[in-house]
Formats: structure tokens, C-alpha cells, sequence
């Protein structure tokens, strides 16, 4: 298993369920999203064109990026209709706030 950094991205309450927003996690920036199922984290680059999928929006619990409108599972990453999916950042909730985890050495 690959070492992780963890990064504190949001306060406890930063985002309400339904809000979307980019985020950086020590050196990548993240499109930071919580939906009912709490909080979750993409890469910000959409897999189509690179897409900031941080100025998304949640629409039927699926996070659609703002350029082409391809449709995102906001805790797999899957891509409705397309193979390729986003990459998924681990995130916990902690006292403290979101903490959202990168691999370790990433510059
Ligand atoms: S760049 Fe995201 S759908 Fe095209």
C-alpha cells in the first residue's frame, strides 16, 4: 500500500450537503464535494478535457462538470456512460474539519 499525506481541506461545516468546490490538498487540487453521504473528493481535472470539476454542480447525486456535462459519482468516480472515470482522493471527517489524502511525494 502507497504512503498517503493527509491534508485538512474545510472546516466541520464548510459545506452544506449539495455544495461542490475546489480545494488544494498540499500540491493537487481537488474538487471537494458533499452530498448526503458526507463529504468526498475527485481530482479537480475532469477526465474528458480537464474540466474544473470543482465549479461543478450536484444534480441527482451525480457531480457535473461545467464544461460538457458528463456526469460524475461523487464517492467512485465512476462516469455515467463513459469507462473512464475521475480519481477519487480518500477523505475523512474529523473534529477538526475535512482532511483529504494524496499520495505521499506528490509535487
Ligand atoms: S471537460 Fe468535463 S465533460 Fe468535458
Amino acid at each position: 500500500m502507497s504512503e498517503q499525506d493527509w491534508h485538512r481541506v474545510a472546516g466541520p461545516d464548510e459545506l452544506q450537503p449539495g455544495a461542490v468546490r475546489m480545494a488544494k490538498a498540499g500540491p493537487c487540487l481537488i474538487a471537494l464535494i458533499r452530498t448526503e453521504d458526507g463529504y468526498s473528493a475527485l481530482d479537480n481535472a475532469c477526465p474528458h478535457m480537464g474540466g474544473p470539476l470543482g465549479q461543478g454542480m450536484i444534480e441527482d447525486g451525480r457531480l457535473v462538470c461545467p464544461w460538457h456535462g458528463r456526469a460524475y459519482d461523487p464517492q467512485t468516480g465512476a462516469c455515467d456512460g463513459y469507462a473512464e472515470g475521475a480519481t477519487v482522493f480518500e477523505t475523512e471527517q474529523r473534529d477538526d474539519g475535512v482532511y483529504v489524502a494524496v499520495p505521499a511525494g506528490t509535487a
